[in-house]
């Protein structure tokens, strides 16, 4: 089965970075030439199509992550076939702007935690085979509409934004005279920790962090304080205007 790329740029880098990661032979993989295709083809022996009508002539599942505005011209008049699946990385792009004559075709939203091999990636509608590759990255998570799925893609900044959050934890305590690999280390590490927590159990959310706030403790005293500084209402109004920007795009 072949793998194909159309769209060589920072996600992509990180997807095949994870593919080869997961053990994914470079033979099996085909890249558009543009962007970083020609680096990464000498870095990691991966073949170059002649063009996307040749990628898409010999590649099983096409993986599309060219940047949205740019998505429907990629995939336009190329040889799709039935058999074969488009999977969109394009965020906003709704599957009626994705026209892959009788090939089905498929949104996922990976994160670049695929380089390794630790994306939590949603999709819509489930397709086995495209999913089987998806999952050498990272949990697959499939949903149930597109209009679920587009809810699920402000995830993608979320993400962005716990890293700045990490960071921003990390320079504080490092401003304060931590040592700065200890404390980056610790904010990663610590995110992970709260993360894991929650995906690894079904009790409720609310149970978990109210074993956290023990009343007159640190972690109620700075929650107390983001609240009078406008949190949680600062990241719900962040993710209302990423939804919106999204939606609105799905509807041009
Ligand atoms: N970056 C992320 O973390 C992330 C996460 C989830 C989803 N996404 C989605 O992934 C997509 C790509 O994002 P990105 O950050 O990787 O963008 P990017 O770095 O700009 O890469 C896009 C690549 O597409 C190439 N391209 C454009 N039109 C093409 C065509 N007709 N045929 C072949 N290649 C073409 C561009 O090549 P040239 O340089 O030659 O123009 C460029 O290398 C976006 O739709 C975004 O919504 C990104």
């Amino acid at each position: 089965m072949i793998v194909g790329i159309i769209g060589v740029g920072h996600l992509a880098a990180s997807i095949l970075s994870g593919l080869l990661r997961a053990g994914v032979e470079p033979a099996s993989i085909l890249l558009s030439p543009r962007g970083q295709a020609h680096a990464l083809s000498a870095r990691w022996g991966i073949p170059l199509a002649v063009d996307n009508d040749d990628l898409v002539t010999r590649a099983d599942i096409v993986l599309l992550s060219v940047r949205p505005v740019d998505a429907p011209a990629a995939i336009a008049d190329l040889p799709w076939r039935a058999g074969q699946t488009l999977v969109s990385f394009c965020a906003g792009v709704t599957i009626s702007h994705l026209e892959a004559g009788p090939a089905r075709v498929m949104r996922a939203m990976p994160l670049t935690a695929a380089s390794i091999n630790a994306s939590p990636t949603v999709c819509f509608p489930a397709v086995e085979r495209a999913i089987a590759v998806l999952k050498k990255l990272g949990p697959v998570i499939p949903l149930g509409s597109e209009d679920e799925f587009e809810i699920a893609t402000v995830n993608a900044a979320v993400y962005g934004w716990a890293q700045d959050l990490i960071r921003q934890s990390a320079d504080w305590a490092t401003a304060q005279g931590g040592d700065a690999v200890a404390m980056r280390k610790l904010a990663a590490l610590t995110f992970v920790a709260a993360g894991r927590l929650i995906a690894e159990t079904d009790r409720p959310m609310e149970t978990l962090i109210g074993e956290l706030v023990t009343p007159g403790g640190i972690t109620e005293l700075g929650l107390d304080v983001l609240a009078s500084e406008g949190q949680p209402q600062a990241w719900q109004a962040a993710c209302d205007t990423v939804l919106l920007r999204l939606s609105g795009r799905s509807k041009a």
